[in-house]
Order: C-alpha cells, then structure tokens, then sequence
C-alpha cells in the first residue's frame, strides 16, 4: 500500500477553511455523526450499547478526534456532529435520555456528556488540519422540558413570553407547524417565540460567537421548517456560515420554498431521498420515473440544485437496508447522490450495512463494526476519490453542471453531469439477461471506464453505450478514459504536488505537521488549504 498525500493548489480553494459559504461547500462531501455513537474512549467495555436502551453509550468529542482517519480514508471533505448544547439531563424520560443531544437544556453551555469547550476547539482544529470542514448541527426551534410546565428561568430564554404557547400541532396548517409544539405530552418541546425581536437577536448572537469560538464552517439546522420566514436569513446572516436545514417530508414545492425565498442556502434533500427509495428499494414500486419527475421538477422550482444535501439514511429515517436488503439497491442509489448535483451525506454506519429501523434503532453504535474496509465503504472512497478529483479539476466546472437524464426505462436510468455517464439500475445482485441502451453525447469508439469496476466500455457507432447486466445489477460510473489522467483511479496516475512549509503562508496561518500512514510527513499552512485529498491505492 502506498499513501500519497495529493495537494492541488487552485485558485479557488485558496481561502481559510472555516466560517465557508455555500459555494464553498457545494464540493464538499459529508460524513454524518451522533458523537455519542461514533468511538469509544479507550479501555471501554464495545459490548455494553443497545440504541434500544436510549441512553448514552460514551462516544466523546476526543473519540471523535481520534477516529478521523476513518473517515478521511473513505474521502469526506466535511463531518456534521449531533448538536453540542447543554441538553436535559434529569430522570429518564418515556424515550430515555438525551444521548443524541436534540433535547435541549441551556443554549448557553456546552453537553459536558460530549467534552469541554477545549475538546470541541480541538475537535475543530484537528479537522481543519486536516482539509476538513465541521458542520454543526443546531437546534433553535424549541428547547425540551421535563414536563407540561416548564421551569423557564433554567433556559438561555427566561421569559415565559419568549415561548409560544402550548398547542398541539395541526399538521398542513403552517402557522400551526411554527407557533404549536413538537414532540408530545411525554418529552414537550416548548417553541421559542421567534417572532420576538429579543430571541432573535438573542439566537443571533449566540450563533455568531458559537461559530466563531468553535470555528464551525457550516450548519445543519433542525426543524427548519418549524420557524416562520424572516427569521433564518437573519439568524444564518449572524452565523455568517453555509445553512443547510432539515425540511422534512417529499413535498418538493415546500422544500423548494425555503432556497426558493433565501430562506436558507439549501435543505437536505427529502424529495430526492422519496424518488430513490421509488426507485432502488427492492422490494418496492422500483419507479425510475420517479426520479427523472424530481430531476425535472429541480429546474424550475430549486434555486440552486448543487447545493442541495444528498442522503439515503439519517437519524431520523429507517437504515436503508432495513426496508431494501439487496446490497446493490444501496449502492445504486448511493452512486445517484455523489454523481448528481447535490452535496453528498452518508450517516455514519451505512458503509457498514447497517440494518436498524427509525429511532433509536437507526441510532446504533459504530464501534462493533470494527471500522472494517467493508464493500460499502470502498466504493465510498472510490465515489469521493472521483468527486473530489471532478471537484479539483482547476479547469473544469463539473459542480456547476446540470444533471442531464439520457435514458429511463423499467430496470434503471443513466444520468450525466459534466462528463460522466452515471448508468443505475434496481434490478438487484441476481445476473439478469437485462440490457441498457444509452444514448450519449460522445462520438463513437470512444473509450470509456467505469471507475468502479475499471471495467472498459467503447461507445458504439451511434452513441450509443450498451451496459449488460449477466454479472448483476451493478453501478455504473463512465467517462472517457482521457479525462481520468491524474486521478489515480483504474491506473492512472496520480498528481502530487507537494507544499513546502511557508510557500503558501499568509500571516495567520498556523503550520502543522501531518503524518501520512505512509510515513509521509509535510507540513503546510492551514490557512490557504482548502481541500486535502489522502488518496491511497
Ligand atoms: C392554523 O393554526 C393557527 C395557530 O394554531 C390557528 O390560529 C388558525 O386558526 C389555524 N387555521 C386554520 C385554517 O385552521
Ligand atoms: C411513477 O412515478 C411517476 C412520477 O412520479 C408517477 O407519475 C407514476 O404514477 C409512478 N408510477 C407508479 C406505478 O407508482
Ligand atoms: C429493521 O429494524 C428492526 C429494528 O432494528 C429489526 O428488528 C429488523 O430485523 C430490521 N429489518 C431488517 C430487514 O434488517
Ligand atoms: C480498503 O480496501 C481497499 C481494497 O483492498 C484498499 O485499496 C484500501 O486501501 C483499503 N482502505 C483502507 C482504509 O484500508
Ligand atoms: C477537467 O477539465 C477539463 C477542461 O475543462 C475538461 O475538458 C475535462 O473534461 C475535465 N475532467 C473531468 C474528469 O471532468
Ligand atoms: C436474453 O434475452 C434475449 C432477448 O430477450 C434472448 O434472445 C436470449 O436468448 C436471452 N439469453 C438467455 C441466456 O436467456
Ligand atoms: C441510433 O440511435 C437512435 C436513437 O438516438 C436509435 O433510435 C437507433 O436505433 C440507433 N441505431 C443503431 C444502429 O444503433
């Protein structure tokens, strides 16, 4: 095994690597986490986690720090960690305890269950080493109360008046959604008031210094659609950073609605996620239509597709491999979301094939996994390896291409974005005497690759890329077998540029030494690094 450490200046990654915008962003790749799940401290009994249990397992900002390798390995460029305030830590509720850091105590403090102030700058530091952004999921919607009658005076917000007051929701009556209360008469979630001008203000600044103090380049924003307009561009104006916020459900126009209105820079994608379990899940209506409607439906109603964040599992949904157990569904609608416009999100776990229903049981530890080079995750590395290399490409403009659809029949679809043919099918693991036509750009004789086989394709005279299913239903990645010079992938070589220490100094940057597996050691300024590739082969 040889490690490179692949460095590619380019202008536009010249730029410190926190406090980034949504075009900052809109190339990265994210790893999603809940601390309390992700690593052990050292000396720790692995055997002692049941999600069903819900309560805290020991997972740690340090277990975080310590354990990034294992995600920097499968290519990530950004991880977004489970919200880092104080949360409810009284008598155990009807769900449990709040390991997963939604329940919300004092905005003003740290979790102590997850690290000190210390731990988390530490946390941040180590990632921007490393190239990496950090993205912080936060809660401002409500705050959680042990009961039907909160003591107020124990909140960041005192005032009874700063809270609306209880209702029960009356779901498709948007005033309602905003003013009335999440969760149940079990675990309330009191609503902030966001209409007051002294939460707001208040909120603002409190994000404000969060991420300055923490050096958080983005956030993940819960329940987004929870609060009414005018108040996250003031709130995401404060932090200063990319917003990205949670609007669920696979109602297009409501999602659309909130980058539609800037709102907020992007929302993760749920319409999307709808038309792939359409499409992929086996067994399941297996409606590629369903895609090609949403793809349509992008370009009139999202303002900026390319910012949007791409996922097939998170904390709140069912593992996809709890409804579709063919491990091909998986990787062919995983392909569909690094190779469309979009940010891609893998929550942690999906690499290992994980299988657990929605919460808590989506929620399960990491550690008995092993962290093990599973099938999942090599195509991970492989799919970030190509994006980040597209991404890279000083003079191509991949992330600002639409998706194209070329081709839709029963058995899948082929997309393309910039100059890769992405062929995806929900025909399963079984060989099946299933062919595709698809109709490309490209000329004839023209040779092409699939990166994730490194399998050789010749475009027939017409165009026309036949794909064979008689090995399976697998994925496939094509493009031109010129245009994978320097990406170090199926052979090709790699590009290595090295910086030496101060050629990229700009006065604030500190200089870090960074070991490679390899042994490789160069140090480089943090402050004009914008994108870190450790690509191994
Ligand atoms: C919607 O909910 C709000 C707040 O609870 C309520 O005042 C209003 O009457 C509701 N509208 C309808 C049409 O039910
Ligand atoms: C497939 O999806 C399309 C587009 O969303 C929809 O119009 C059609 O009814 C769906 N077909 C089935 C069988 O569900
Ligand atoms: C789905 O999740 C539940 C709860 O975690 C589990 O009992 C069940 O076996 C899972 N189904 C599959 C197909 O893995
Ligand atoms: C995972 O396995 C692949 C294939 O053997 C190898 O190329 C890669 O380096 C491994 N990754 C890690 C992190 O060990
Ligand atoms: C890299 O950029 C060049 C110049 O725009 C373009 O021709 C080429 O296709 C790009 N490569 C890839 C793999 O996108
Ligand atoms: C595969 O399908 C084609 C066309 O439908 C048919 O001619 C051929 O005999 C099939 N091959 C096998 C091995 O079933
Ligand atoms: C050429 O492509 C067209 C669609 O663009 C298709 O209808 C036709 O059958 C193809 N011809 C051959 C010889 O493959």
């Amino acid at each position: 095994m040889r490690s490179f450490l692949s460095l590619i200046p380019s202008l536009a990654l010249l730029q410190s690597a926190f406090a980034a915008t949504a075009e900052q962003w809109r190339g990265r790749s994210i790893y999603q986490v809940i601390i309390d799940r992700y690593a052990l401290p050292e000396g720790a009994d692995p055997t002692q986690c049941n999600p069903g249990a819900q309560t805290w397992c020991g997972g740690t900002w340090n277990t975080l720090r310590a354990n990034l390798d294992y995600i920097q390995d499968m290519g990530f460029t950004a991880v977004w960690i489970s919200p880092v305030n104080q949360n409810y830590g009284g008598p155990r509720t009807q769900y449990g305890d709040a390991y997963h850091g939604y329940w919300i105590a004092d905005h003003s403090q740290l979790n102590d269950h997850f690290g000190t102030a210390n731990d988390l700058k530490a946390l941040s530091d180590e990632l921007h080493a490393r190239g990496m952004y950090l993205m912080v999921d936060v809660v401002v919607n409500d705050v959680m109360a042990p009961s039907m009658t909160p003591d107020y005076s124990t909140y960041m917000f005192k005032d009874p008046s700063q809270y609306h007051p209880y209702c029960v929701i009356d779901w498709g009556n948007t005033t309602s959604e905003q003013h009335c209360w999440l969760g149940d008469t079990n675990v309330p979630l009191p609503d902030l008031n966001t209409e007051d001008p002294t939460v707001i203000s208040g909120l603002s600044s409190w994000v404000k210094d969060m991420v300055t103090t923490y050096a958080i380049d983005g956030l993940r924003i819960d329940a987004a659609k929870h609060i009414g307009p005018g108040f996250w561009p003031v709130f995401c104006g404060a932090a200063g950073v990319f917003c990205i916020g949670e609007v669920f459900g696979s109602d297009i126009d409501e999602a659309a609605s909130y980058q539609a209105s800037n709102e907020l820079d992007s929302i993760l994608n749920y319409p999307m996620y709808t038309a792939l379990t359409d499409a992929f899940a086996i067994p399941g209506t297996l409606n590629s239509s369903s895609i090609t409607d949403t793809l349509a439906q992008y370009k009139t109603k999202f303002k900026d597709p390319g910012l949007l964040g791409n996922f097939l599992e998170n904390q709140d949904l069912p593992r996809w491999a709890n409804f579709s157990t063919d491990p091909q569904s998986m990787y062919n609608a995983m392909v569909f979301n690094f190779m469309s416009d979009g940010i891609p999100i893998v929550y942690y776990g999906q690499e290992q094939g994980f299988t657990g229903n929605a919460d808590p049981w989506n929620r399960e530890p990491l550690w008995p996994s092993k962290y093990e080079n599973t099938t999942a995750a090599q195509m991970i590395a492989t799919l970030n390896q190509f994006r980040n290399f597209l991404v890279l490409n000083a003079t191509g403009d991949w992330l600002h291409s639409d998706v194209q659809v070329l081709t839709t029949d029963e058995h899948g679809l082929a997309i393309m974005k910039g100059e890769v043919v992405s062929v995806l099918t929900n025909i399963g693991s079984p060989p099946a005497n299933v062919s595709m036509a698809v109709y490309t750009p490209y000329t004839g004789s023209t040779p092409m690759t699939d990166i994730l086989s490194c399998r050789q394709y010749v475009i027939g005279s017409n165009g026309t890329l036949s794909v064979e299913y008689t090995l399976g239903g697998q994925a496939k990645v094509l493009v031109p077998d010129s245009y994978l010079t320097n990406s170090g992938l199926c052979g090709s070589e790699v590009e290595v540029v090295q910086q030496t220490k101060g050629q990229l100094a700009s006065g604030n940057g500190a200089e870090r030494t960074y070991a490679m597996a390899g042994g490789l050691v160069l140090s480089f300024s943090i402050s004009v690094l914008g994108l870190l590739g450790s690509i191994v082969m």
